[in-house]
């Protein structure tokens, strides 16, 4: 085996491939020199991410993801120091395709690698743009795969609080946003169809409150120590959208409500994870929340959110183009653990379902 040189210090180049993006990026300790983002949209014709395509699609744009970065940056072949790429989780057939293009870069060159949590690597992409989104904090991630609530004590040192039990935030979005008869990535034509909702004359709340949707796992009388406290499930929620979406359909009726109906499906997630949130701040005393994921675009969950914590927390959350899945954060991530001597090895491999990392 090559022998690999320590880490120096300086410039790393992230790879994101998990899902549908690809992405590279090079960052240092002053922060993003240069990012470059393909978003596949050869899904959208079938109306979610077919797993060879996404592959496929990465194998094609990763070199010239890798070149705008590299030209953005202004830095050559040689400047940089170290590898960083999504190990997981995701898409199994997409990771790998990142993690043999890092792993050959990296070999090739005699540069430390490093298997970035695409999830940890959300929360480092909202502290890349905001100075004081540091531990200690409570960090809400929501994407298309995962929602989870946790504490973190330190970077790679954290609690776990609460996380679905059946679909994810942005899931469900997806999922309602497909019944509602809305294009594929539906998360965004949701909250576009709520805010039509809402121009219309929506509700003082956010949601239309047309429709009485449940607030699943949510009820005045959980209590800090059960696992119902901070635990989330969508997937009760979406059916009771898909209900009453039937309903309206056999009425002839659902064209004209379905702006309403997804308005107060938002309200229903925003309700939720608001006040999971809140608790998480009321409960471990602390005051700053890190938002990241997919669904952090969303402008009315973070208005939800930050109505709900008031003047007992801070809200940091990622602009639109870090929430989305991109190599910045996940370069930021391999940054801090390549400098505290972290290390993969050459047989690293893709993880459709790795663990979080550093969990107390
Ligand atoms: O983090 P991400 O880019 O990919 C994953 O790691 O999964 O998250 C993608 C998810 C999708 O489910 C998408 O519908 C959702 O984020 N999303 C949104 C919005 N923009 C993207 N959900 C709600 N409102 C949005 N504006
Ligand atoms: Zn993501």
């Amino acid at each position: 085996m090559a022998p690999v040189a320590a880490f120096r210090g300086g410039p790393v180049l992230g790879i994101e491939t998990s899902c549908d993006e690809t992405s590279a990026a090079v960052v240092d300790q002053s922060g993003i020199r240069g990012l470059a983002i393909a978003s596949q949209d050869a899904h959208a014709a079938f109306g979610g991410v077919v797993p060879e395509i996404a592959a496929r699609e990465h194998i094609r744009s990763l070199d010239a993801m890798v070149r705008h970065a590299m030209c953005e940056a202004e830095v050559d072949h040689a400047d940089i120091a170290g590898v960083g790429v999504t190990a997981g989780p995701g898409l199994v057939g997409a990771l790998l395709a990142g993690v043999n293009w890092a792993k050959a870069y990296a070999f090739a060159r005699g540069l430390p690698l490093l298997g970035v949590h695409h999830m940890e690597g959300h929360l480092f992409g909202t502290a890349l743009e905001h100075e004081s989104a540091q531990p200690p904090f409570i960090g809400l991630l929501v994407s298309g795969g995962h929602t989870l609530l946790l504490e973190a004590l330190a970077w790679g040192r954290y609690r776990l609080l609460g996380q679905t039990r059946d679909d994810a935030a942005g899931e469900a979005f997806d999922k309602v946003a497909r019944r509602l008869g809305l294009p594929y990535p539906g998360g965004p034509q949701i909250q576009r169809a709520a805010e039509r909702s809402a121009a219309a004359g929506g509700a003082a709340d956010g949601g239309a409150g047309r429709f009485r949707l449940p607030r699943p796992m949510l009820s005045r009388r959980d209590l800090p120590g059960d696992p119902a406290y901070y635990d989330m499930s969508f997937s009760g929620l979406k059916t009771a959208v898909a209900r009453i979406a039937e309903q309206l359909e056999e009425e002839g009726a659902l064209a004209d409500a379905v702006d309403d109906l997804a308005a107060d499906f938002q309200e229903a997630v925003v309700d939720v994870l608001a006040e999971k949130t809140r608790r998480a701040v009321e409960q471990t005393g602390c005051r700053r929340v890190v938002l990241g994921g997919g669904v952090a675009r969303n402008s009315r969950l973070r208005e939800g959110l930050a109505e709900r914590l008031g003047s007992s927390g801070e809200l940091y959350a990622p602009s639109p183009r870090l929430a989305t899945d991109n190599a910045a954060m996940i370069a930021a991530a391999a940054l801090f653990r390549l400098a505290r001597g972290e290390r993969s090895p050459w047989s690293l491999n893709a993880e459709a379902a790795l663990a979080f990392p550093g969990l107390a």
